[in-house]
């Protein structure tokens, strides 16, 4: 049965407010966003619509829009709220300790 790990990924001031980062657990590409309120999400960093990576879009309110064909994602479900993509992106759950951001992945 698959376990989680929880992983220390980035620092909270690597990342601004209203902004996205890529980073790497594990081999698995996930992209951190933290809205202009501070809160920080973290959903996969691979587009469903075409593999595109979506920490090279824009964070709007709490969408990210892939910078290909304009596919929107809310960062805290991971759901399409903007097409053309139609399948939803995984959520990972995040906590902030200290300063540091952790990511909780799943585990072999
Ligand atoms: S690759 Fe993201 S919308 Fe097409």
């Amino acid at each position: 049965m698959a376990t989680k790990a929880r992983c220390a990924v980035a620092k909270l001031a690597d990342l601004e407010p209203a902004g996205l980062k890529r980073v790497e657990v594990g081999g698995l590409p996930i992209c951190l966003a933290r809205l202009a309120g501070g809160d920080v999400f973290a959903i996969s960093d691979v587009c469903s619509h075409e593999e595109i990576e979506l920490s090279e879009g824009d964070l709007d309110g709490e969408d990210v829009e892939c910078p290909e064909h304009g596919s929107r994602f809310n960062v805290r479900t991971g759901e399409v709220s903007g097409l053309p993509a139609e399948e939803p992106v995984a959520t990972y759950p995040v906590s902030v300790t200290d300063g540091e951001i952790f990511v909780e992945v799943p585990q072999e």
